[in-house]
């Protein structure tokens, strides 16, 4: 099987409808990063998602759908906080775990009573799924272990010849994955932090989130070691980054390095890459720029700390992920 890009026009996006309904996967572009899809509601289909990834069985994948009234097809009970956030969120990076109905396999829920349900805004997934009628699972498109991709060219890296079509919509506008919150415990839980942060929830809920704790339904992009490199990764402080520069002559060891106020000493060697100041801007980099020092097979990648503020919460979330090194859980 050859993989094929392809841009977005009526005749492809047809042609990706067609391989959904025949039981095939699509990757397709959404605003937070490339999903790898299949008809949510063909068992066979969706177990290729987990083959072509290499991703344990027992892991959920989120289905996404093209409207607000399609909960109801998923989720057996959609409690009023939880339609507060899709009526204000959706179509948008939030995805919301609920009671699974009846009808849902056992394959996209990985075993578990709820489902994950998101309604992306990316125009190229939305006229796919408004196309295709139904509901689309889709993980993210990397292979289980790899960083989530964020344009067709890490897709086709990542998954070659185990996925046929390719749709190209771009570098994703958002590069993080979705905001994740629970409605299976009395009080809503954040399980993933994403570019929903959550002041702007706790708003529309009227009330906080509890953090994720032992009751949270198993979200295996809440394990440690998520979104990492290869290559041992560190975060460290501006002043420590700036010493580990200063001795880089007396190591012979290879360093690559993701920096934001730092600047590179004009005798670096290694890869360097300076991300930006915003944490909007710094997200939507931040898998290629993962990508690219991870090519550079360093001995080690080092990552300057960002900012301790609110609107940094999802890129900490993803840096801590990177740098934590077990590898033993990977999505
Ligand atoms: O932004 C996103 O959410 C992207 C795009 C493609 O939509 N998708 C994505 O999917 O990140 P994935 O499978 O790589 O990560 C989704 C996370 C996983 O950690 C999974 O365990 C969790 O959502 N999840 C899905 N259904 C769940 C459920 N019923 N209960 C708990 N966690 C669930
Ligand atoms: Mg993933």
């Amino acid at each position: 099987m050859t993989v094929s890009i392809e841009a977005p026009t009526r005749a492809s996006i047809a042609a990706a409808v067609a391989r959904l309904r025949a039981g095939d996967l699509v990757a397709f572009p959404t605003e937070t990063v490339y999903g790898l899809g299949a008809d949510a509601s063909n068992p066979d289909a969706v177990r290729k998602i987990f083959a072509a990834k290499g991703r344990p069985a027992d892991h959920p994948v989120i289905v996404h759908l093209s409207a607000i009234d399609q909960l109801e097809d998923w989720a057996r009970s959609v409690p009023q906080s939880a339609r507060r956030l899709a009526a204000e969120f959706w179509p948008g990076p939030l995805t919301l775990v609920l009671p699974r109905a009846a009808r849902v396999d056992d394959v996209v829920t990985g075993g578990q009573d709820s489902v994950g349900l998101r309604m992306p805004s990316h125009a190229v997934a939305r006229d796919l799924l408004a196309a295709f009628g139904g509901g689309v699972a889709a993980p993210s498109a990397n292979r289980f272990g790899r960083i989530s991709p964020t344009t067709s060219a890490h897709v086709a890296d990542d998954l070659g010849d185990a996925v046929s079509l390719i749709l190209d919509g771009g570098a994703c506008a958002i590069g993080i994955e979705s905001t994740i919150v629970a409605f299976t415990t009395a009080e809503p839980m954040l399980l993933r932090p994403g570019a929903i942060g959550v002041a702007e929830l706790s708003r529309v809920l009227g009330h906080g989130l509890r953090p994720a704790d032992a009751d949270a339904p198993r979200a295996s992009g809440t394990l440690a070691a998520h979104y990492a490199p290869r290559t041992r990764a560190s975060l460290v402080d501006a002043a420590v980054l700036c010493a580990e520069i200063a001795q880089f002559d007396q190591r012979d060891e290879a360093m690559a390095v993701l920096a934001r106020t730092v600047t590179p000493p004009a005798d670096f060697s290694g890869v360097w890459v300076t991300a930006p100041m915003h944490a909007s801007a710094y997200a939507h980099d931040l898998y290629a720029a993962l990508r690219t020092l991870d090519a550079a097979n360093a001995d080690e990648i080092l990552i300057e700390k960002v900012p301790d503020e609110d609107e940094w919460h999802a890129v900490r979330d993803r840096l801590l992920r990177a740098t934590r090194g077990e590898d033993d859980d990977r999505d």
